[in-house]
Parts: C-alpha cells; structure tokens; sequence
C-alpha cells in the first residue's frame, strides 16, 4: 500500500444493481473506513422535493436543499434528513424514478459533492456512486469501476425489492435501471463514466466475496 490505511481514499463508480454498495460497505468494515453512499444524498434530496411538492419547482427545492441538513449514522448504513431518520423512505418505487431527474440539476449536485468532500477530507474513506472517481475524489489514491449485464443487474434489485416486500418483476425493474443509466450516462453534468485511471471490474457471475477479494487484492499490491 502507497500509504497507510488510514489515509487512503478508495472511489467507486457503477450503474445501479453493480454491487457498489454492499462491496464498499464491507471493504469499509474490513479495513476500518469511513463508507460514503453519495446515492443515498440523492436519494434524501429527490425525498426532500417530493415531500415538499416542489420536484418541478428547481429553485424553490434549490434553496430547500441548501437549507437541509444531511447526515450518516452507523458508518453510512442510516442517512438522516433534517434529524429525521429517512433510510427506507428513499429506496422507494418513486424515489427511484425521480432521482436521475433529480440528480441531473448542476446546483444541487454543486451543494452534494461539497458536502461529500467535507465529508472526505481526512481520507480514510471509501466513496461510491456515479460521480466519486472523475468528479469528487479525481485524486482518490484507488478508483474502480463495477459494471454488471444489466439482466443480472435488474435480478439482484428484485431480489432487494422483494426483501422490501415491494411486489414488481424483474422485467419492470430491468426496465426502470435501464432508463436510469440511460438518464445518468446522458447527462450534461458529472454523467457516469470510466476514468481513464480506473480499474473495471466485470461483477457478472461473481459472488460478492469474489469482488471484494478482486478490490483488496488491488489496494494491498
Ligand atoms: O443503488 P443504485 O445504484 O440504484 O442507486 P444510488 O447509488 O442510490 O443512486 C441513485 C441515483 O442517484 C443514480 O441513479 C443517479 O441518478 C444519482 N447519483 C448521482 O447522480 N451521482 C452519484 N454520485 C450517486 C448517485
């Protein structure tokens, strides 16, 4: 390792149902990291515009965005908008619509990646989503880049769903991250893409176990 533990930044970005969030998640409990969800800022501020009907009023939810207090508890595993503990309420059916819609508008991801990088300025963190390799950490010392066939994609999020109890098919849902990375990809800000730095690393008929030893074997060469 180019430094110590404690200091390195890892970031990761994916297309939706790439295994990002659990991988982090647990490469973060291996090697005592802070773990940063940047999805889950969307997602609270797409929760922000819906409770507060203003998703087609920008500037009002602008000024309620730079208003709200978002916080992480339990290393990044509850997210709290406000004080108030909002972690399931953003993995909705409607909140998965809007949110690349959401997510698009530069002043809103202007205020989140600031916020990310306040977040990260120690080090010592490992950050997933979209944006983290190119745009918030363009100098994180490990940047990867997990991609799946977006049928086995659509399968591990129906497998979440049906955890969730929410009743939909995986061809609803293979739709839905379709249009998703067809929006996040497109995008005039931040879209999603491979940094010319960043190992890719196929998840396709890989277990998580097998990612993780894939990622750790990287940062301990
Ligand atoms: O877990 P999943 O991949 O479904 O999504 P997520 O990571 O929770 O992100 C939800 C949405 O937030 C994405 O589809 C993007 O539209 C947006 N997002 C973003 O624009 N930039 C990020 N760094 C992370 C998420």
């Amino acid at each position: 390792m180019s430094k110590i533990a404690s200091h390195i930044t890892i970031a990761m970005d994916g297309p939706a149902g790439s295994g990002k969030s659990t991988v982090a998640r647990r490469i973060a409990e291996k090697l005592g990291m802070l773990y940063l969800d940047s999805g889950a800022m969307y997602r609270a501020v797409t929760l922000l515009a819906l409770e507060n009907g203003v998703e087609e009023d920008i500037t009002k939810l602008i000024d309620l965005v730079k208003q709200c207090i978002i916080e992480f508890d339990d290393n990044g595993k509850k997210i709290f908008l406000d004080s108030v503990d909002v972690s399931e309420e953003i993995r909705t059916p409607e909140v998965n619509k809007l949110v690349a819609d959401i997510a698009k508008i530069p002043e809103i991801r202007h205020e989140i990646v600031k916020h990310q990088q306040r977040i990260g300025a120690k080090g010592n963190i490992i950050a997933e989503g979209r944006d983290l390799t190119t745009i918030v950490f363009p100098d994180a010392d490990y940047k990867f880049y997990l991609d799946a066939s977006i049928r086995e994609r659509a399968k591990r999020r129906y497998a979440d769903l049906q955890e969730q109890n929410v009743k939909t098919t995986i061809d609803a849902v293979e739709a839905e991250i379709a249009a998703r990375d067809e929006k996040d990809t497109s995008r005039e800000h931040s879209p999603l893409q491979i940094a010319d730095d960043a190992i890719r690393v196929d998840t396709t008929g890989k277990t998580i176990d097998e990612v993780i030893d894939i990622i750790v074997g990287h940062i301990n060469t």
